[in-house]
């Protein structure tokens, strides 16, 4: 095969108790409170060479399902959740070569602390950090520190550009060369070397430098989800891996050509950015076998819908509760929340579709390629995704996961996806960014 591989990376629901009352998790109930899944996870996707895991965060109990944390609590949605830092330092020791993205929220970290922690998993992982920049969307968050609500979307990332510019001269402050390490001198820091910032914006302002010293990297592998078109912008100004999930190829396509021509416009070579597109795979040993497991995921998937409805209002900040399941979607509806997500559901509730069948739907259609079969035919399938779309990867989002879901795509798929050279059988760098880059 001669064509490019492509990147892969796995998106972890979070730090939080992994599929409660699913099959094939063991006794999870009790055994959520240590990272033991986690780091077996993180182990078995390096061995499969993947690119990162990136931890996903939100740092609320919902509540917005019927106005109550019931149903939440009583079925483990993304909580009990742990903070995803302190894991992702646990991963990273346990781990060499792969990359582990941690998502905190601009609006949780002053810009000062936030350089801090990466610039700290950074330096312990010799290289391996990342950062899944987000603004947060919730009120209820917000009101969990103090604040009343969160600042409208695009003003979000107004001030996430302004949060970016901080961080960056936080990890600017320690020029290179400014460890001296030098026995026979004494003279451990050059402090001519190490600067204040004196960073002062509208929102936040930092003196510096940092103390924690520089990242291995210069900065933190930057990854990013932005969905709307001012989002977007933010991401192809800032990104480094985008996580998307746009629905269909042609959609895809659109998607990764929008935002490599945004980062061209603000000046940065389009290829520096690794667009990896959302997938969920369903792998049978058979066709059949497949088929089976893909109608046995939507009937799920229905017995599901309140729990998905509940997941949906948490992250919409709507109470799906209050509508009837078998009206049509009201088209009014608006979110200072996860908009791409609503306008999804809105589209595919359009002409008087009702909330179920929008929601079957939402849940049926796969996430950015529909992925079912073989390995060998998933395989083939990947590749042909990515010859349509110009590149550059997957992110693997399983949901929540078990030992079994990793196994099938690290033990399963990818040893096919590496038999036609789609993928990388070996790391050529040591730290993450080298790796993004190095195709
Ligand atoms: C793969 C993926 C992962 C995301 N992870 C998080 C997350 O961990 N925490 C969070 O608050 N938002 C997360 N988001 C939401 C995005 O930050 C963003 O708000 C969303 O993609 C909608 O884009 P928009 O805000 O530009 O409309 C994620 C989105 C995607 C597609």
């Amino acid at each position: 095969m001669t064509e490019r591989p492509f990147h892969l990376g796995w998106f972890l629901q979070g730090s939080s108790v992994q599929a409660w009352g699913e099959p094939w998790t063991g006794t999870i109930g009790q055994d959520w409170r240590h990272p033991d899944l986690f780091i077996d996870m993180a182990r078995a996707l390096e061995r499969a060479c993947f690119d990162y895991v990136l931890i996903e965060d939100s740092s609320y109990v919902g509540e917005a399902y019927g106005g109550s944390r019931e149903i939440y609590l009583r079925d483990g949605l993304s909580v009990p959740r742990q903070d995803p830092s302190v894991v992702a330092t646990l991963l990273l020791a346990a781990t060499k070569r792969i990359g582990i993205a941690v998502t905190l929220a601009t609006f949780t970290h002053h810009p000062y602390l936030l350089a801090r922690i990466m610039a700290s998993l950074d330096q312990m992982s010799g290289g391996r950090a990342g950062w899944n920049m987000v603004t947060g969307s919730s009120d209820m968050a917000a009101r969990n520190l103090g604040l009343e609500a969160q600042p409208e979307h695009d003003l979000r990332y107004d001030m996430a550009d302004e949060y970016m510019a901080c961080a960056n001269a936080l990890w600017d402050s320690w020029e290179p060369g400014a460890i001296v390490a030098d026995p026979e001198s004494g003279v451990l820091v050059d402090h001519t070397k190490v600067r204040t910032v004196d960073f002062k914006g509208r929102w936040y302002a930092s003196r510096g430098p940092l103390n924690s010293g520089p990242c291995v990297q210069g900065r933190p592998v930057i990854a990013q989800a932005g969905g709307s078109p001012r989002g977007r912008q933010f991401a192809a100004t800032h990104g480094e891996t985008i996580v998307a999930n746009p629905k269909g190829i042609a959609a895809m396509k659109a998607y990764r050509d929008d935002v490599r021509a945004r980062a061209a416009a603000v000046g940065r070579d389009p290829d520096s950015i690794k667009v990896l597109f959302l997938v969920n795979p369903i792998i049978g040993e058979t066709a059949e076998h497949a088929e089976l497991r893909r109608r046995e995921r939507l009937l799920h998937a229905d017995r599901r819908i309140t729990q998905r409805l509940a997941h949906f209002s948490k992250v919409t900040n709507i109470d799906f509760a209050s509508f009837d399941l078998d009206q049509p979607i009201d088209e009014g509806l608006r979110t200072n929340g996860h908009q791409q997500n609503l306008d999804t559901l809105k589209r595919m509730g359009a002409g008087g579709r009702t909330l179920r069948q929008a929601f079957s739907d939402y849940g049926a259609t796969g996430l950015s390629v529909e992925l079912c079969g073989t390995v060998d035919a998933i395989a083939g399938r990947m590749a042909e995704a990515m010859q349509e779309v110009g590149g550059d990867g997957f992110l693997f989002s399983m949901g929540d996961v078990s030992r079994r879901t990793v196994a099938e795509v690290a033990d399963g798929l990818v040893p096919a996806l590496q038999a036609r050279g789609l993928t990388r059988r070996g790391y050529s760098h040591a730290t993450f960014r080298e790796n993004l880059l190095a195709f």
